[in-house]
């Protein structure tokens, strides 16, 4: 039996991801980012402020029945740095992954300068340095435009 706030705010899953220590309401962030929107068909699960041992509050998501991408991962880092991924499998987290923005971001924002190399059809990858985790700030490699995380969600 479980004492007094030691219950799980949503059960534990089966198969799937569960990213977890969001900083506190980010979770929907981490959902535009990674497209999902509902329609998908898998079961999702998102807690919101909820009690941490390790920070003040924190969100969790859970989709069950599919285990994110690196590809996918690495878009969480620039929303919710210090996000845990961990891959569940027959109820037993068998992965744990701290996500980590790396010194250079390629191919996965946009510059938003219309005018910027990396926008006019030459086969240029975006490149950008990140100058800050939190709160996030991009610069670009060809034009030097700042990119924050509102830019960056929009795009999603
Ligand atoms: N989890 C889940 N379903 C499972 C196993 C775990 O939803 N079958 C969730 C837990 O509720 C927790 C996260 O996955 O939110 C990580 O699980 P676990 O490593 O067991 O928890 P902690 O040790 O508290 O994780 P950490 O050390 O990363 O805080
Ligand atoms: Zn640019």
């Amino acid at each position: 039996m479980s004492r007094p706030g030691q219950e799980l705010y949503v059960k534990k899953i089966r198969n799937g991801t569960v990213i977890d220590h969001i900083s506190a309401g980010h979770a929907l962030d981490v959902l535009k980012i990674l497209g999902i929107n509902g329609h998908e068909g898998n079961i999702v699960s998102i807690a919101l402020n909820v009690a941490s041992k390790q920070q003040a509050k924190k969100d969790i998501v859970k989709v069950e029945g599919r285990e994110l991408k690196q590809a996918e991962v690495d878009k969480i880092a620039l929303i919710a740095p210090g996000a845990t991924i961990n891959i569940i499998r027959e109820y037993e987290v068998t992965e744990k992954n701290r996500v980590k923005l790396p010194e250079t971001i390629g191919g996965i924002v946009q510059c938003s300068n219309p005018s910027c190399i990396s926008n006019a059809g030459e086969p240029v990858t975006p490149r950008f340095k990140v100058e800050k985790e939190d709160p996030l700030r991009l610069r670009c490699y060809y034009c030097a435009r700042i990119m924050e995380k509102p830019d960056v969600l929009k795009q999603f």
